[in-house]
């Protein structure tokens, strides 16, 4: 094997479980495009709250490897999606990141679809054309209390099971009520696996992230998963007493690993993801009422961590740019009627979460950097502290397996 042209079977068969992959998982290209292909472009992913498409017309749009894809909301009020490639020559359709239209017309010879995607003007194309063979090709989409996923895939995989779990969790929070009150995208230069990676382990907080420690707790067990399942009285007790006020709580990791929901204890005396722990909105979005619940952790890897809070919620989506670039979008959610200036500051609102992403960012690309080196070998987890990372390459190692199968079965 050599390092331009790495096997992926052998290195995911010689991978030491507890200690971080190989360089080439996190640089090559051929690995990159393997992920893109058994992960991005087959499993459901996280793309917008649907708050952020208010009208009929609104639309965003989304790269996702080679694939571009908008999102639009029709007359109708349903949400679609749709291959952002026109049926004419394939022009891009939506060349900004968002925006509002009344059809989508194609800026090279101005075909027209409807926000349903069907194509309802298109000049000089003879009497044979059939514009009803030629609307724009539909994306798979699914509207989970409030949270747009899509998938790229012609035959999804299953969503129910993870949509059945997640629903009484996501619907004490009302998302239907939300509006976008702001949205950050940065690049982090660094493979998105280790941008996951950094994601799901609390070990590198205390040397980090100064604003975020004010209010979340530095207790391994929030952000990890204990390899045997169990759960300590402290935070049994407090999942109890958030159930008992309406807010299911529970940890649950489901879809083989793929998601965990757990609604976890910030620090003692904080309710919130602020300076000073205080609430951020006065108009609470949601109906939490225990102030204390702290925040309902949900991911749904590849694409998605997310915290909902009692007073706000975030969501992040995590999306591949090349195999040492990953994109990472948060976006705040409060309630549609809370007043700017009024209910709520925005930079008391988002200043903690925006320096975090930041040293996020700052490490994680360190991190990349250190790996790019020829001296790089692989080190152990910390059992205690980085056990969601254990668990996220985990599940990453053996969905590459899962999904490399049969081509490993007809080559041999
Ligand atoms: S490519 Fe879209 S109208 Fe020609
Ligand atoms: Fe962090």
């Amino acid at each position: 094997m050599s390092a331009t042209h790495p096997n992926l079977h052998d290195l995911l068969a010689r991978r030491v479980p507890g200690q971080a992959l190989e360089q080439p998982f996190y640089t090559a290209p051929e690995i990159y495009q393997q992920d893109l292909e058994q992960i991005f472009y087959r499993e459901w992913l996280y793309a917008i709250p649907a708050c952020q498409l208010a009208k009929a017309g609104s639309y965003a749009t989304l790269r996702v490897g080679a694939y571009n894809i908008v999102i639009v909301k029709g007359r109708d009020g349903e949400i679609r999606a749709f291959h952002n490639s026109c049926r004419h020559r394939g022009s891009i359709v939506c060349k900004a990141r968002e925006g509002q239209v009344a059809k989508l017309v194609c800026p090279y010879h101005q075909w027209t679809y409807d926000l349903d995607g069907k194509l309802i003007w298109a000049n000089s194309m003879g009497p044979d054309f059939d514009p009803t063979q030629h609307g724009l090709r539909g994306v798979a989409l699914r509207n989970l209390n409030g949270l747009i996923y899509v998938c790229l895939a012609d035959n999804p995989p299953d969503f129910e099971d993870f949509a059945r779990q997640a629903e009484p969790y996501l619907a004490v929070h009302d998302l239907s009520d939300a509006k976008v009150a702001h949205t950050s995208s940065i690049i982090e230069k660094g493979n998105w696996k280790l941008v996951w990676e950094n994601n799901r382990e609390c070990y590198h907080c205390s040397g980090n992230h100064p604003a975020l420690c004010r209010s979340f707790p530095l207790d391994p067990e929030v952000a990890g998963v204990s390899a045997d399942g169990s759960i300590s009285a402290r935070l049994q007790a407090h999942f109890d007493a958030c159930a008992a006020a309406g807010a299911p709580a529970q940890f649950r990791l489901g879809g083989d690993g793929q998601f965990r929901l757990a609604r976890m204890p910030l620090q003692e005396t904080a309710v919130s993801y602020t300076m000073d722990g205080k609430a951020a909105v006065a108009r609470p979005l949601g109906r939490v009422a225990k102030p204390d619940a702290g925040s309902l952790l949900v991911f749904h890897y590849p694409s998605t961590w997310n915290h909902f809070l009692p007073d706000h919620a975030l969501t992040f989506r995590v999306t591949p740019i090349s195999p040492t670039e990953t994109e990472v979008t948060t976006t705040w959610l409060v309630h549609k009627d809370a007043v700017e200036g009024v209910d709520y500051d925005l930079k008391r609102l988002t200043e903690v979460w925006i320096a975090t992403n930041d040293e996020d960012r700052e490490i994680v690309e360190t991190n990349q950097e250190g790996i790019f080196s020829p001296a790089y070998v692989p080190g152990p987890y910390s059992p205690d502290w980085e056990s969601g990372v254990i668990q996220f390459i985990d599940w990453y190692a053996a969905w590459m397996e899962r999904a490399t199968a049969p081509a490993r079965m007809a080559a041999e």
